[in-house]
């Protein structure tokens, strides 16, 4: 078959374009060489709905060792009882979620979207607020931490039953047990989505919130370095009220309750091609250079949020605990959008998003916050030596966002840096 060179083009230049960059998105990362392999394998010419031992397709006796092998790495990765590792993407994670415990209409609660939350934690756009009623708390104006008073008070007026914990603009640690108290209290299911964090987690860097949360959702693309995609955990089976009773009168375990809403519930056959890169990544996270990795990560960030403090920023909740930061504009130019400064950055090969800040003034068009994280520019070696002067080059082109001239000087110095760490080889 001819080459399809011009979806190879465009590889090459997006290539181009990672390798080139300064890579800020809190959410990315860049996998390892055989991660990639995995994903680009054989695997994605097998179908196998169901799961390991118990499929509806002949010839998945292959794929069941690999997929066994990534349940029992991720198992022990976070001292999870049960896991699975089907979700194609962690909002389909927790959709599948929302799907074994509530029914539709139902009330859960989970963190405002504009305070750092995510669009699965009950966005009117998106199933989890269509379908279920949501609830939500927010974090404190004056200190840009959860508010768990209100969190309480909320869970003890409105009796949701389901409450989430995690965040996807966040970098405070969780207090889970004052979570899960008032989970108890009230009889609700208590969920992490630890999508953010869970390579700090895996490395023993944050609490561990398996040993909290009746379940843990994740995605295994961002600190965790995997491929893309979902997972979920329990760190115990639930008997009833958790299970749900059958005619024949058996009760169905979570855990059951949980695979069920995988599959056949929201999703089709698995990607047994990037189940496999899942079962590589989480043997990479089990490493002592991955607790290495996470450290630098952390690291950096902490480094990286005081040097924008130390130019004038304002950075939500003062600093950070984990990967990531949240910059208020407004404290240094109250007159630039996040829009306009995200525009100005990716001008200049260094690549951030937009981000409204908790009672943002703005838009999430327009938003007054920039978001920035340190996983990626980490993989690449990177170290908290060179924070400042990261920190520099993106003031540099925030105090005069407009010209062209100045962006292009600094995207000069972007390349020139990043040149330095080797990204590819090919
Ligand atoms: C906290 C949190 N949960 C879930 C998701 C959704 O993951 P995905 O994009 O893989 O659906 C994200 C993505 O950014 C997230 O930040």
């Amino acid at each position: 078959m001819k080459r399809d060179t011009e979806i190879f083009d465009i590889i090459r230049r997006e290539r181009d374009r990672q390798m080139q960059g300064i890579e800020l998105i809190a959410s990315e990362n860049f996998v390892s060489d055989q991660v990639m392999e995995a994903m680009g394998s054989v695997l994605t010419n097998k179908y196998a709905e169901g799961y390991p031992g118990k499929r509806y397709y002949g010839g998945c006796q292959v794929v069941d060792e690999s997929e066994t092998i990534a349940i029992n790495r991720l198992k022990e990765l976070y001292g999870a009882c049960w896991a699975n590792v089907q979700p194609h993407s962690g909002a389909q994670a927790n959709m599948a979620v929302f799907m074994a415990c509530l029914n539709a209409g139902d009330k859960f609660l989970g963190l405002n979207l504009s305070h750092g939350g995510h669009l699965s934690h009950g966005s009117p756009v998106n199933f989890s607020g269509l379908m279920f009623k949501a609830l939500e708390y927010n974090v404190k104006e004056s200190d840009g931490r959860v508010d768990y008073d209100q969190l309480e008070r909320i869970a003890r007026q409105e009796r949701p039953k389901l409450i989430i914990a995690g965040a996807s603009a966040y970098s405070r640690e969780w207090d889970y047990q004052r979570i899960r108290s008032v989970a108890d209290e009230i009889g609700a299911i208590f969920m992490v989505d630890m999508a953010h964090p869970a390579g700090l987690i895996a490395a023993g860097l944050l609490l561990n919130p398996v040993k909290y949360a009746h379940i843990v959702t994740t995605t295994t693309h961002k600190t965790l370095r995997g491929p893309r995609g979902g997972a979920i955990m329990m760190g115990q089976d639930f008997p009833n009220p958790w299970g749900k009773t059958t005619p024949k009168g058996e009760v169905k375990m979570m855990s059951a309750l949980l695979d069920s809403a995988v599959f056949p519930g929201v999703q089709g056959g698995p990607l047994e091609h990037v189940i496999a890169a899942k079962a590589v990544a989480f043997g990479e996270a089990l490493t002592p250079e991955f607790k290495l990795y996470q450290q630098q990560v952390k690291v950096n960030a902490a480094t990286m949020a005081q040097a924008f403090i130390d130019k004038g920023y304002h950075i939500i909740s003062g600093g950070t605990d984990n990967h990531c930061m949240l910059v208020d504009l407004r404290g240094k130019f109250p007159d630039l959008t996040g829009k306009v400064a995200e525009k100005a950055l990716v001008a200049a090969d260094i690549t951030t998003n937009k981000n409204m800040v908790p009672f943002d003034t703005r838009s999430a068009f327009q938003t007054s916050g920039l978001r920035f994280g340190t996983p990626a520019i980490t993989t690449r070696g990177v170290k908290q030596d060179r924070m400042a002067y990261i920190v520099e080059l993106i003031d540099t082109v925030l105090s005069n966002p407009e010209s062209d001239a100045n962006i292009a000087k600094v995207k000069e110095q972007v390349n020139k840096m990043m040149k330095q760490y080797p990204l590819f080889a090919w």
